[in-house]
This record gives C-alpha cells, sequence and structure tokens, in this order.
C-alpha cells in the first residue's frame, strides 16, 4: 500500500508494519515516542483511505476516533492513504546508534531519584536533539528508557532517573550501580525537541518529566539572544516537596518559574494543584503559543485536552509521556 502526507511525501508498508515503522524504514522521521499506542504522540488525521489497527490505540478518545484520528504506530494500511503528518526534518541527520558507555557517577538526590551521569568512549560521536530520550539496556537485554536530562555538547549524558516499584532496572539503579560500571545504550530517540517559532512558550512537567526540559532551557541560555523576544514560563509538578530537586537558573531567557504541589503540605507555601490547572489559573495568552510537556500521561492527556478547550492549537502541544514498559 502507499502512504502520501500533506506535504507531498509518499512511501510504501510491507506486510503488517505500522505507517509509523514503514515510514521509518523508508528514512522519514515522524513524532513518536512509546511506540505502544499509550502517549498519543504519533497521532495524526487519516485524510483518505483506510486503516487497520494493529494494536489497541489507547491514546485515542472517542472525540480524537470521530474525528478520524489515528496513531501511526498502531495501524497499517487496508488502502493507499493520505495522511496529515509532519515530516521532522530536524531529526533526518541525528543516527541512532548501539555504544558502550560507563558511569562516571551516581548520586541519590532523593528516595525516589538519582542522578547518573554516563561517560561515552571518546572516540563516539554522539549527537542528540534536547529534548529526546535514550535506552538503556540492562542484563538479559531488558530496556529502560530515560530522558537525557543535559546539552548536546557535553561530553557526558545526563539521566533523573526515577525509582519503580518492583522494577527491574530500579533495583540495579538504587541498589547496586556505581561509578565505573559499564552499561549499553541505545538512542537518541523520540521526537520531543524545540521547534520554537512563536510568541509564547510554555514548558509543562511532572517529576523526572522535567529532564528533557532541562536540556531544552540549557540549550537556549546559550543562545540567549536568539529568544529575546519569547515569554517562556515553566510548570513544574511534584507529588512530594523533596522531589523539587533543581532550580532552574537562566537569567538571560525570559522565564516565569512555578512550582506546583499536588497536594498540601506544612512546609510548602507555593501553589498547589495540577499544573495544567496553574496555566489556565494564570490565564496565559494560548494564541502563538507553544506547549512543551513532558511527564505523567494523565497530565499530558488532562493538559492536552483542556489547553486546545482555551484556545492552544492542537498542534502546537508537543509531548513525551511516560508510559510504563
Ligand atoms: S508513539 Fe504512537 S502512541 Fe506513542
Amino acid at each position: 500500500m502507499l502512504v502520501k502526507t500533506l506535504e507531498g511525501i509518499e512511501f510504501k508498508t510491507h506486510d503488517s508494519s505500522s505507517i509509523l515503522e514503514s515510514g521509518l524504514n523508508a528514512g522519514h522521521v515522524f513524532a513518536y515516542s512509546c511506540k505502544n499506542g499509550q502517549c498519543g504522540v504519533c497521532k495524526t488525521t487519516l485524510l483518505e483511505g483506510d486503516v487497520v489497527a494493529l494494536q489497541e490505540q489507547i491514546a485515542l478518545t472517542e472525540a480524537d476516533k470521530k474525528n478520524k484520528k489515528i496513531l501511526t504506530c498502531c495501524c497499517a494500511p487496508k488502502t493507499d492513504i493520505l495522511i496529515d503528518v509532519e515530516e521532522l526534518s530536524l531529526l533526518k541527520d541525528i543516527e541512532i546508534k548501539t555504544l558502550p558507555a560507563r558511569i562516571k557517577h551516581i548520586l541519590k538526590i532523593t528516595d525516589q531519584i538519582v542522578d547518573v551521569e554516563l561517560r561515552l568512549p571518546p572516540t563516539a560521536k554522539f549527537n542528540f536533539l534536547e529534548g529526546q530520550y535514550i535506552e538503556v539496556i540492562g542484563s538479559e537485554g531488558i530496556r529502560r528508557s530515560y530522558s537525557i536530562a543535559n546539552c548536546a555538547n557535553e561530553k557526558t549524558i545526563k539521566l533523573f532517573i526515577k525509582k519503580v516499584e518492583h522494577g527491574v532496572l530500579s533495583q540495579y539503579w538504587f541498589h547496586e550501580a556505581k561509578a565505573n560500571d559499564l552499561l549499553r545504550i541505545e538512542g537518541p530517540k523520540g521526537s520531543f525537541f524545540f521547534r520554537g517559532n512563536k510568541k509564547n512558550i510554555i514548558f509543562m512537567a511532572t517529576g523526572t518529566g522535567i529532564a528533557p526540559v532541562k536540556s531544552i532551557l540549557d540549550k537556549l541560555a546559550e543562545n540567549p539572544k536568539a529568544y529575546s523576544g519569547i515569554n517562556f514560563s515553566l510548570y513544574w509538578g511534584n507529588r512530594n516537596v523533596e522531589n523539587f530537586f533543581w532550580t532552574p537558573n537562566y537569567n538571560s531567557l525570559h522565564l516565569n518559574y512555578i512550582p506546583v504541589l499536588s497536594q498540601e503540605h506544612e512546609l510548602w507555601h507555593g501553589r498547589i494543584g495540577y499544573i495544567q490547572d496553574s496555566v489556565i489559573e494564570d490565564a496565559l495568552c494560548l494564541e502563538n503559543t507553544q506547549v512543551y510537556a513532558c511527564g505523567s500521561m494523565k497530565m499530558i492527556q488532562s493538559a492536552s485536552a483542556l489547553l486546545v478547550k482555551h484556545g492552544l492549537e492542537e498542534k502546537q502541544f508537543y509531548s513525551d509521556a511516560f508510559v510504563s514498559s
């Protein structure tokens, strides 16, 4: 079958491969993250033709289905199709590699979070766009995805890793990992990166979803003049006070930082509730605005629906949802 996009791209699909997989195999780069129907990043509109679902399209709402939305990671064409999907040309030069990496340092910053810095071989060329993630390949080939928390021009890879109860790799990170351990990584992956052609930029993160946001902000702060006309807001939500383990410090950017605790606490005098509600409470202008949201699926689904309802253009909501493996 033939897949055509509104931008004029064409590629063939093979047997039971998803539209996304066939597109990637043909050398195109489209938005994706989880590849299993949960995050919704690959959502697009089916304009002509018909598709068959290869796996459940969990991230689609009833309204999405009515509006002919599909998840390209879950569907294969039944007929030739036309879809409204954007090619991410910035990612075309980014090569996905499997590389050895040693732990340079590991630090437990709270009971629930470790800060890990990985060192790559000196000769390795590893390029990524700030906001992307890597997979760490543990023993027995178990893979887990972690967003990169630093800039691409640094020689190491920084990760903020959250403990997952009974998680196989969590056992390693929180009880066994030590400096100089040898691991394998694969990446960079994902399509969460800064597009930045709007007057207002809102970053939203929950928990360790702050990692790719920090990475993007570190990069922007390297060239603040280029962004002097942009109003940046950062809403960071956490359930526990101690999980605000990092403080943004970007004097050169016009950044308004709003930490939000989801429940009351005697030591907390700041904002309480959900970050998506805080954005609405602050009555931010959602015209000429882009939103970058990373963290829990619940926040991303709720934020996307709420902000679009309040005037954000749907295509200007970029997200990276942390979904369980
Ligand atoms: S990449 Fe398709 S739903 Fe996550």
